[in-house]
């Protein structure tokens, strides 16, 4: 079977440990947010329980590059000085000081942009490679066209490029390394993993929601997401009634209270139907990934 060109994306309250090491196992690369390792100290274990397991694979973590938001930003950036991770993710905010760090270990920097003008300024600063958050994304998804987005930023870009938004079978890697994008980066299909942190009422709700239930709104914290409106009514929250925010609040980032009770998951819910190990997921990917190849050979 080949290698699969794929990132297991970083989810908030979601990815851990155990998620990364079987990811990294199985030969992609697993990543998770560092918040989700309170207190600090408990981050730096997760961090050496990789490092050890992890010895001769990739595997990445991702940093809120948001100081107002990130309040451990500085603790965050000595965590990744210490335990050089082969590769930073960063998100929400500039990543000049993390390519500094990071750089002088010999590791990577991908950063997550969602608008052309975004990519450009990050490609200027000289991340390594820009993760393109498209439409359908889970998180903070974007709005561009994925067949769009990246044939902009090949015309002044030549790292690598990740793609992502709804990304859920084998034949969508494929399809996205056809499109020019050298990883794949996919999220809303590992929510549900035997190892995910996701309680077992949300893996429910994302194994019985489709596209239809996904609502992108950005009233709970001014940055645009993608929500699962079952998980809104759970709360009482009726959909229609949400206000646009224009002010831009993460605190859920540091007080997640608000955040453990609404879920986001991407429009490719549709897809994900059962829960199942990391080890079968990549599996099932691995073989859809094949026939993906192998159908476009047999067409040439
Ligand atoms: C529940 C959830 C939490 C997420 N949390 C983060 C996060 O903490 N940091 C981040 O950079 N991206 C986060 N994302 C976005 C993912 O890293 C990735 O961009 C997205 O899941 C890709 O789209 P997909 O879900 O359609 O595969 C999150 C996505 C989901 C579904």
């Amino acid at each position: 079977m080949s290698k699969l060109p794929l990132i297991v994306a970083p989810m908030f309250l979601v990815s851990n440990p155990a998620m990364v090491i079987e990811a990294g196992k199985a030969g992609v690369i697993g990543s998770f947010p560092l918040l989700n390792a309170r207190p600090i100290s408990k981050c730096a274990e997760w961090l050496k329980q990789i490092k050890e397991k992890l010895k001769d694979h990739q595997w990445a973590v991702n940093i809120i590059c948001h100081k107002q938001s990130n309040k451990r930003y500085e603790e965050d950036l000595h965590l990744i000085k210490e335990f050089q991770p082969p590769i930073v993710i960063t998100s929400l905010g500039h990543p000049g000081e993390v390519i500094d760090i990071v750089h002088q270990y010999g590791g990577l920097v991908y950063s997550d942009v969602a608008t052309v003008k975004h990519a450009k300024k990050s490609a200027q600063i000289g991340v390594d490679g820009l993760i393109l958050v498209c439409a359908g994304a889970g998180g903070h998804g974007g709005t561009l066209n994925p067949f769009a987005f990246i044939q902009a930023v090949k015309a002044f870009y030549s790292g690598t490029i990740i793609l992502s938004g709804s990304i859920s079978t084998g034949q969508d890697i494929a399809a996205a390394q056809l499109m020019g994008a050298d990883y794949a980066y996919m999220g809303t299909r590992f929510l549900v993993a035997e190892e995910s942190q996701a309680v077992e009422e949300y893996k429910k709700m994302v194994i019985e929601s489709t596209m239809e239930d996904v609502l992108y709104t950005n009233a709970f914290s001014g940055v645009y997401a993608n929500v699962l409106i079952p998980s809104l009514i759970k709360e009482g929250i009726e959909p229609g009634s949400l206000k646009s925010r224009e002010d831009i609040d993460l605190s859920h980032l540091v007080d997640v209270k608000a955040w453990r009770d609404i879920w986001s998951a991407g429009h490719g819910v549709t897809s994900v139907q059962k829960v199942e190990s990391m080890k079968d997921i990549i599996n099932q990917l691995k073989k859809e990934y094949d026939s993906g190849v192998s159908r476009l050979v047999q067409n040439d």
